[in-house]
């Protein structure tokens, strides 16, 4: 920054008395020159030249004033960059804003098609939002603005979407690399055919779909409707499909940008750490990447081991072999002696999912979920059926005729499909789900306590090392996530619940404290993730590491149930045994707070090539003791009996 002179300190004084105190304006009098910089009226964002990474080529951009870290938002010559800081941005005769390579030479960029100008007087204005306008001076008209050509950035107040009356289109596109603004691989864009929807693009192909508008969330971010520092507005009419993100607390700075990488992330500035912190990253897993699973499949990437993909109620995979083979991609087809229109078909549900691809999807939003259900049936090409609006009092109907593409569960708020079957499958769909129910509830119930007291940072395999500071002697705990039961001792139990000395309480954290240690639950601190929620790395203030599981909302338990259980488990102590260090209740947050483990899971070492060799025949046999020293203790001589 300091060798960047800030516009108007470098010009003559004549100049300086015209421009008078407006750094933030260009007009025909005078320009931006390699070095000097426009600074909005509040001094939050910059426009000027920059090189980025090691790149010696300059280009013209937006960036955060206030921010340390130098953070480029918008790129006007993406793909016509200068070489050498000959070049000059400026008004030219026309009212256009032209950067020039050299003085005279022809304009490596505009802003306006020269043809679409006649002589107009204008002024360029760096807002406090990052938006760069021009206007002309006499009607005071907007005639191009930053905003409408974003690059790889979505500020606060931007738009994404299409105005359907000028055609103009404004989506994300990526960088080529971090040392190239010219526009990369993905982009980030609505797409307005059969019922609106976000995608990600790679290469013009969908890569990952954000899905549809569900009234407060898109179908494809069930995250989205945990955070309250926005207000999103979403607007689909017929001048109109656009998205537009406010930030609530107007003091906090954040950004949504689409990397080289194909990744979608919103980062805020912290302040006090003088850094951007992750807030939130999408695709995340594998069932995020567009139709993984083929046609009428389902992804679940929380089948805890087993394969991902599972077709949806009545269909059967196309390739078995492949399926068998844990290749999911030629999806499923509808039984060979199903047909659709006999009589006594209905509909089986498919909760918390993010329903199909809507492009080729029918939507009617004065129906009912009644209603729509009953259209669904009286048209035999029709397959499933959904509500359009989940937000305030669920509305609208959404119908799929044909394949239904890139469907997928998710751990917390999903929507309900509902996929039409024929009779016989309708039945067997009936007298599974009621023999079914009350048994899965308890078991359920059961196994996901004993998860919360068992895992930390493993998931799919059954052993967790732990290794502490001083000690050399590796210890393990086993436990395995499907087959868990668990059985309370009645009589100590309840003993040791009415306890009155109650110090053997678990400590309850804040949610804000938790928040804060894990920076508002980054994921960039995100450890891993299960169907019973994510687990989170965290920092205390003194310095203490944390893992947090953050339990999904769908978790089932009550409050009261959740602290109880909690309070029980924490008296299992055995140096062999993950320790509990608290845990968090607080709005609709349930959380476990355990000791952090450095070393991660087992599994890590035994099923990684190159770490497995560290496991000797001596480690192995200690480990293996190990584990069974913390079964004894939950088998035996626990105060609760566990058994596993
Ligand atoms: C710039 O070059 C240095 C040294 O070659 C390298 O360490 C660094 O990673 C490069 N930075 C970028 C952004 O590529
Ligand atoms: C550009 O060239 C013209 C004449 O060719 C000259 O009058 C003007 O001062 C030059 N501008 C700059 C910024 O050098
Ligand atoms: C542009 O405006 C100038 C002065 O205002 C005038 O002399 C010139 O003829 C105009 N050119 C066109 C193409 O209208
Ligand atoms: C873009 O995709 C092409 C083809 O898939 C690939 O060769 C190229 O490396 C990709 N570019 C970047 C920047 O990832
Ligand atoms: C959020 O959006 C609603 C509707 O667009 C608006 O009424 C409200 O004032 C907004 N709130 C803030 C804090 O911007
Ligand atoms: C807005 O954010 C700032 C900085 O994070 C904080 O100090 C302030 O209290 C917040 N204001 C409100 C109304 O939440
Ligand atoms: C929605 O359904 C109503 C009632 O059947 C019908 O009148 C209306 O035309 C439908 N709208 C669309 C967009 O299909
Ligand atoms: C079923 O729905 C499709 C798509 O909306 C429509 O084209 C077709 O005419 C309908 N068939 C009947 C029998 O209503």
């Amino acid at each position: 920054m300091n060798t960047e002179r800030v516009f108007g300190y470098a010009l003559l004084l004549p100049l300086l008395l015209q421009v008078s105190t407006c750094l933030d304006i260009l007009n025909q009098n005078n320009n931006i020159k390699d070095g000097d910089l426009l600074v909005s009226s509040g001094k939050t964002f910059a426009l000027g030249f920059f090189s980025p990474g090691n790149s010696s080529l300059r280009y013209v951009g937006i960036w955060y004033y206030q921010v340390s870290e130098k953070t480029v938002v918008w790129v006007a010559n993406r793909e016509r960059p200068i070489s050498g800081t000959s070049g000059a941005l400026s008004i030219d005769s026309d009212g256009n804003l032209v950067l020039h390579e050299k003085n005279g030479s022809f304009p490596v960029w505009s802003a306006k098609d020269s043809s679409a100008l006649s002589n107009y007087s204008t002024t360029a204005r760096l807002m406090d939002s990052g938006n760069l306008v021009l206007v002309q001076d006499f009607s005071k008209r907007v005639i191009w603005q930053s905003f409408d050509y974003p690059t790889d950035t979505l500020l606060p107040f931007m738009k994404l979407g299409l105005d359907l009356k000028t055609g103009l289109n404004r989506f994300l596109t990526s960088w080529k690399s971090p040392e190239d603004p010219a526009p990369g691989n993905y982009s980030y864009r609505i797409d307005p055919t059969g019922y609106a929807q976000l995608f990600l693009y790679k290469d013009g192909d969908p890569y990952w779909r954000s899905g549809s508008w569900t009234g407060d969330r898109w179908s494809g971010i069930p995250e989205m409707t945990r955070h309250f520092i926005f207000n999103v507005s979403f607007v689909n009419n017929p001048d109109e499909v656009s998205v537009m993100y406010v930030i609530i607390n107007a003091s906090i700075i954040s950004r949504m940008v689409v990397n080289e990488l194909g990744l979608v992330q919103r980062f805020t500035w912290h302040a006090r750490q003088q850094r951007w912190i992750g807030f939130w990253s999408d695709p995340m897993d594998q069932c995020d990447y567009y139709g993984k699973c083929g046609p009428n499949s389902n992804c679940n990437p929380y089948n805890e081991g087993r394969f991902e993909c599972t077709c949806l109620p009545g269909f059967v995979p196309k390739s078995p072999g492949d399926w068998d083979l844990r290749d999911g991609s030629a999806g499923c087809v509808t039984r060979p002696r199903a047909s659709s229109c006999q009589g006594g078909e209905g509909f089986v549900k498919v909760a918390l999912v993010k329903v199909p691809d809507t492009s080729k999807a029918h939507a009617n939003m004065s129906f009912s979920l009644n209603d729509c259900e009953k259209e669904c049936l009286g048209n035999c090409s029709c397959t499933a059926y959904a509500s359009a609006q989940e937000g305030l009092g669920s509305f609208g109907c959404l119908m799929w005729h044909g394949d239904l593409v890139d469907t997928r569960t998710f751990a917390d708020s999903g929507q309900d499909l509902y996929v039409r079957v024929d009779a016989i499958e309708l039945a067997r769909y009936r007298s599974k789900t009621s023999s079914l129910s009350e048994r899965a509830r308890i078991a359920i119930i059961s196994v996901s306590v004993l998860t919360a007291l068992l895992l930390t940072s493993s998931f799919s395999y059954c052993l967790v090392i732990k290794k502490r500071n001083d000690r050399r002697s590796q210890n393990l705990l086993m436990s395995e996530m499907t087959n868990s039961t668990y059985f309370e001792g009645s009589p100590s139990v309840k003993d040791c619940d009415d306890e009155p000395r109650g110090n053997r309480d678990v400590p309850l954290f804040d949610l804000s404290t938790i928040a804060s240690a894990t920076n508002n639950f980054s994921f960039l601190n995100k450890l891993g993730q299960g169907g019973f929620g994510s687990v989170y790395k965290g920092v205390m203030d003194n310095g203490t590491e944390i893992a947090v599981k953050r339990l999904s909302q769908h978790s089932g338990q009550g409050v009261e149930e959740f602290k109880n259980e909690v309070r029980l488990i924490a008296k299992l102590q055995h140096r062999n045994l993950v320790r509990i260090l608290g845990c968090c209740v607080e709005e609709d947050e349930k959380m476990v707070i355990y000791e952090y483990l450095p070393n991660k899971s087992l599994d890590a070492f035994l099923f990684d090539k190159a770490k497995r060799s560290l496991l000797d025949w001596r480690k192995r046999f200690e480990i293996a003791s190990g584990v069974a020293r913390g079964l004894l203790y939950l088998h035996q001589d626990s105060r609760l009996r566990i058994i596993h």
